[in-house]
């Protein structure tokens, strides 16, 4: 819970013209947020501009004007449709002060920003050096942001590597092999435990925990006692040990008998039409931010937790680090045996 005289500022300076963007790596459900933005504002008499490649098409005054037709038939979509950028100018003042005199230029006084930790941190550092109020909305597949339960994207990509896990283990099962899937998640193993403990896997390798591949490598030369080679591993993109490549690489040395096989899912994960978890968590914090625009409450990220609305300052966008509890694990540890 955060006091209130933090996030509120003069409620005389109403905002009248907002610009809203995405940043970072898109997140299926950011174009369902764009659409909650856009016809919040317009049902409260805003101005709304929506503002392409994230932090670049502000630098480069790329703005279009929106209206209720710009995001018809767009909840469904993946994607962005105002396209994104991880933007390196915004991180120098100059590209910040260029950013400010295109916003000045069109009075847009509001800003809203689907993004990451890494965009909030950009829109923190940019408020404090202009009178810009501005609000995150938390957009990513990682699930890697502090303060809140969702993120946009997060459940559709979930969803995609359970999709694409269930067919490997098909094929899998057939030739009695052992598979190794990578999964994204740079910093948090979320996809790779959700979707690990989704299709049964025997092993999820994850950066919040220490890999002992020791004990891997233990288990499956007992299976390969047993005859009953069939063993899933799901490693997220960022574990300690290395990602799918180097685990493989190290069992095929100690298990040069095993039919081992690696499979990495990348891009496909962030694509595809948002899962409806996804619709609707963007439409409310979409909504929310304009709320909370309107309200005066400023310069925070709308997340959600215990089902309620929850606004975090952006000056504190972290990631989540090593927030996995001991119980997932053992989840899998005793199902999966
Ligand atoms: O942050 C989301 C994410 O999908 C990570 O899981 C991944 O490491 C990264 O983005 C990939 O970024 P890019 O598309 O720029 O290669």
């Amino acid at each position: 819970m955060y006091l209130s005289f933090l996030i509120f500022q003069d409620m005389s300076s109403k905002v009248t013209k907002i610009g809203v963007l995405t940043s970072g790596g898109d997140s299926p459900g950011m174009n369902a947020a764009i659409r909650a933005v856009v016809r919040t504002g317009l049902y409260y008499g805003l101005e709304v501009y929506g503002i392409t490649r994230g932090y670049q098409g502000l630098i480069e005054d790329d703005i279009i004007k929106m209206n209720g037709r710009s995001v018809a038939n767009i909840i469904q979509r993946g994607g962005t449709i105002l396209k994104t950028a991880r933007c390196m100018e915004f991180m120098e003042q100059e590209g910040r002060q260029k950013a400010y005199d295109n916003l000045k230029k069109r009075g847009i006084d509001g800003l809203v920003i689907i993004g990451g930790d890494g965009s909030f941190r950009g829109a923190n550092k940019f408020s404090s050096e202009f009178d810009i109020p501005c609000i995150g909305l938390a957009g990513t597949i990682d699930k890697d942001i502090s303060g809140t339960d969702f993120t946009i994207g997060f459940d559709t990509a979930v969803n995609t590597a359970v999709e694409a896990i269930d067919k490997i283990r098909d094929t899998m099962d057939a030739h009695d092999r052992v598979f190794v899937i990578e999964v994204m998640g740079r910093d948090a193993g979320y996809i790779a435990l959700h979707s690990g403990i989704a299709t049964g896997a025997e092993n999820i390798l994850i950066p919040e925990r220490k890999t002992d591949i020791n004990s891997i490598i233990k288990s499956l030369k007992e299976k390969e006692r047993r005859k009953k080679m069939v063993n899933l591993i799901v490693v997220a993109e960022g574990d300690d040990f290395g990602g799918a490549d180097q685990v493989s690489r190290v069992l095929k040395e100690n298990l040069p008998k095993a039919e081992i096989r690696v499979c990495i899912l990348g891009h496909i994960q962030r694509g595809g039409a948002p899962s409806c978890l996804d619709r609707i968590i963007a439409s409310r914090m979409g909504y929310h931010a304009v709320e909370s625009l309107l309200q005066g409450r400023h310069n925070v990220f709308v997340g959600i937790q215990d089902n309620k609305m929850n606004y975090i300052p952006l000056e504190q966008a972290v990631k989540t680090k090593g927030k996995i509890s001991d119980e997932w694990l053992d989840i899998v540890k005793i199902l999966a045996s």
